[in-house]
């Protein structure tokens, strides 16, 4: 769906990409994670043409973009800014009509839409009349969330979208985007500084480093032991054994064998993280899960 072919951006004296040669596949929710200054905003912007690149190619659809007229380019996909970029003097509604509005769309068409993506975030239908500086930072976030999903983008672009919001929002917000993710099918391109929302959300993490691909892949791949140091560091923090565990299934390590009678009982959805966590908390070694049982041995073995 995107393909960044051996792209270089420099800016006056910086160069903030180099070498950059990765692919976004169709429908996956791709996380770009890295310290700050390590390019991830100007990696994302090149997909909407919002940067140009000094070297190489970017393809979005297949198309190289330099071939794309800008404006039509950023109205086929969606764009959450980081700092949500509501227009202050319109009122929430038109803000999310504003795509919609671009493409010609008659009034009762763009009015159902609007009705139907206040739905969709969440959002009381009466906010539509009030204008942004009205809203709490979570209902901008939503409202920035509705205007990029409003014409049906294919490809959804989000810089730090969560960035400005308190932890219980940013967990609700979180969950919506999962379900949107999992409902639509969109390709989704995610900037975060947060490891945690990385491997919570993406099927792929690409962790930049100056200007750099330092690592891409699955989240679990990325946090283990023959990861690269700095993407394993940077995504697992001071417990990678846990992080990891924390991404498996239980469904991983099942041994179709019953557990002994009596043994703590898991539910199906539990990751190997929840397994280890019941463990520590009942003393044993061995519980039952729906197919099978869970032995400790086996949580162990899928750490690594
Ligand atoms: N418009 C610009 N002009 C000059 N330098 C820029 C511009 N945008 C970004 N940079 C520089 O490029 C580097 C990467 O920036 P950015 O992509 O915003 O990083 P991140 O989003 O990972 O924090 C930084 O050194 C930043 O200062
Ligand atoms: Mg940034």
């Amino acid at each position: 769906m995107i393909q960044f072919e051996d792209v270089a951006v420099r800016f006056a004296e910086v160069d903030a990409l180099s070498q950059v040669t990765l692919t976004v596949p169709d429908g996956v929710l791709c996380a770009l994670v890295g310290p700050s200054g390590s390019g991830k905003s100007t990696l994302m912007r090149l997909v909407n043409r919002l940067v140009e690149p000094s070297a190489g190619r970017i393809r979005v659809r297949g198309q190289d973009v330099a071939g794309l007229e800008p404006a039509r380019l950023r109205r086929s996909i969606g764009y959450v800014m980081q700092s949500t970029g509501l227009f202050p003097h319109r009122s929430v509604a038109a803000n999310i009509g504003t795509v919609p509005r671009l493409l010609g769309w008659d009034r009762a068409r763009i009015a159902a839409r609007v009705e139907e993506l206040l739905a969709l975030v969440q959002l009381d239908p009466s906010l539509g009349e009030r204008l942004p500086g009205a809203l709490s930072g979570g209902q901008a976030q939503r409202v920035g969330l509705a205007r990029a999903l409003a014409a049906d983008p294919d490809i959804l672009l989000m810089d730090e979208p969560f960035g400005a919001v308190d932890p219980l929002t940013r967990r609700d917000l979180r969950a919506e985007l999962r379900r949107i993710h999992a409902e639509t099918g969109k390709t989704i391109v995610l900037v975060t500084h947060d490891p945690e929302e990385a491997l919570e959300l993406a099927t792929q993490v690409v962790v930049l480093r100056d200007g750099r691909v330092e690592a891409d892949g699955p989240p679990a791949a990325l946090v283990a032991p023959d990861a690269a140091p700095f993407a394993r560091e940077l995504l697992g923090g001071a417990q990678p054994g846990l992080r990891r565990l924390s991404l498996l299934s239980v469904a991983e390590a099942r041994d179709p064998t019953p557990a002994p009678p009596g043994a703590p009982v898991l539910p199906a959805d539990a990751t190997l993280a929840d397994a280890l966590s019941r463990m520590a908390e009942t003393g044993r070694n061995v519980l039952a899960v729906e197919g099978g049982s869970i032995r400790l041995d086996a949580v162990l073995a899928r750490g690594r």
